[in-house]
C-alpha cells in the first residue's frame, strides 16, 4: 500500500483490495449529473500530484484485484485544489457502469503519472488557439481554458463545443460562466475568452457538425474571425476518432502542420475517452 493510500485513512478502511503500485487512491468530493449521458465529479489532489493543464491520467475503481483503468482527461487547472473529471456513461462499459454510481465519500484511483498532448508546450506561439471540442472532449480544454499560462500565450481563445442536444451543452456553459466570474482568472479572460456551441440532433442557435461550421463558414462569421491561418492560428483537437480525423484533415487543409511535445507546431490531437 502506497504513502498517498495511507493518507486518506477512511476511505483505505473501506477498500476490498489492495492498492496497485504507482495508484493514488482519492476521495470523491462531489459528483454532477448533467444528463443520462454525461457527468462530472470532483476528487481530492493528492500533494505529491503534478500535471501540465491539458494532460490526461489514467482512473480506476478499487472494485476488483485487477482494477480497469481508463485514460480520463483531467478537466480542472493545475492551480485547483482537487482534481475535476468530465465523464460519459456507457451502460454495459467496463469503467463507467460503476463509475457513474459514485458518491461523495468513495474511492476513486488515479495513477500517479499524467501525459497528453494537448499542452501549450506542444503549440509554437499564435495569435489565436481555437479548442476544438465534441461531447466530453471539452475535458481537457475545461482545463487550459483556466491556466493563465493559456493566456500569456494566446491574445484570443476560443473554445467550441458541439454535441448531439442542447443539455449536453450544459457543462460547458457552466464552465464558461464560472471562468468569467472566477476570482483568479475572471479578470484575464475579459474580451479573451470565446465561445461557440453547437448541436447536432436538435435545433438551436448554432446546428451542425463544426466540421460543417468550419467549412461554410458559419464558425468564423459568429466570432468575427477569418478562416484558419497558420501565421495567426493555432488549433487543439478533442473529440471521438472520427472527428478527430475529419477536423485534423480541416486543420492541414488550411496549411497548419501538426505538433507534439518533441516538436511544437501548430494544431495537437487526442482522443477523448469513449469506453
Ligand atoms: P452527430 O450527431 O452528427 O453524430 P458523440 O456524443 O457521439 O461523441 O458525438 C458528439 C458530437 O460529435 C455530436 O454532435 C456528433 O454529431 C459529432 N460528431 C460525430 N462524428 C463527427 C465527425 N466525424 N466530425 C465532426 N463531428 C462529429
Amino acid at each position: 500500500m502506497n504513502t498517498a493510500a495511507l493518507r486518506n485513512t477512511e476511505a483505505v478502511q473501506a477498500l476490498e483490495f489492495p492498492i496497485p503500485a504507482g495508484v493514488y487512491a482519492e476521495r470523491v468530493v462531489s459528483v454532477k449529473h448533467y444528463t443520462d449521458r454525461l457527468f462530472s465529479f470532483r476528487i481530492t489532489r493528492p500533494q505529491s500530484f503534478r500535471f501540465r493543464s491539458g494532460e490526461f491520467v489514467m482512473i480506476g475503481l478499487p472494485n476488483a484485484e485487477k482494477p480497469v483503468f481508463r485514460a480520463y482527461s483531467i478537466a480542472s487547472p493545475n492551480w485547483d485544489e482537487e482534481v475535476e473529471f468530465f465523464s460519459i456513461k456507457v451502460p454495459d462499459g467496463p469503467l463507467t457502469q460503476h463509475l457513474q454510481k459514485i458518491q461523495p465519500g468513495d474511492t476513486v484511483l488515479m495513477r500517479q503519472k499524467s501525459t497528453g498532448t494537448l499542452v501549450n508546450d506542444a503549440l509554437t506561439p499564435g495569435k489565436r488557439l481555437y479548442m476544438i471540442s465534441t461531447g466530453t472532449g471539452i475535458a481537457p480544454f475545461a482545463s487550459l481554458m483556466r491556466d493563465p499560462e493559456t493566456y500569456d500565450k494566446f491574445e484570443q481563445v476560443i473554445l467550441t463545443h458541439t454535441c448531439r442536444d442542447v443539455a449536453e451543452l450544459r457543462y460547458g456553459e457552466e464552465l464558461i460562466e464560472t471562468t468569467r466570474e472566477d476570482p483568479l482568472i475572471g479578470e484575464l479572460t475579459e474580451g479573451r475568452l470565446h465561445y461557440f456551441a453547437s448541436t447536432t440532433r436538435e435545433p438551436s442557435p448554432h446546428t451542425g457538425r463544426i466540421t460543417t461550421l468550419i467549412e461554410n463558414g458559419e464558425l468564423f462569421k459568429a466570432l468575427g474571425t477569418e478562416p484558419l491561418d497558420p501565421a495567426t492560428d493555432r488549433v487543439m483537437i478533442c473529440g471521438s476518432m472520427n472527428m478527430l480525423k475529419d477536423v485534423k484533415a480541416l486543420a492541414e487543409k488550411a496549411g497548419l502542420k501538426e505538433g507534439s511535445n518533441a516538436e511544437p507546431a501548430d494544431f495537437v490531437v487526442e482522443r477523448a475517452f469513449v469506453g
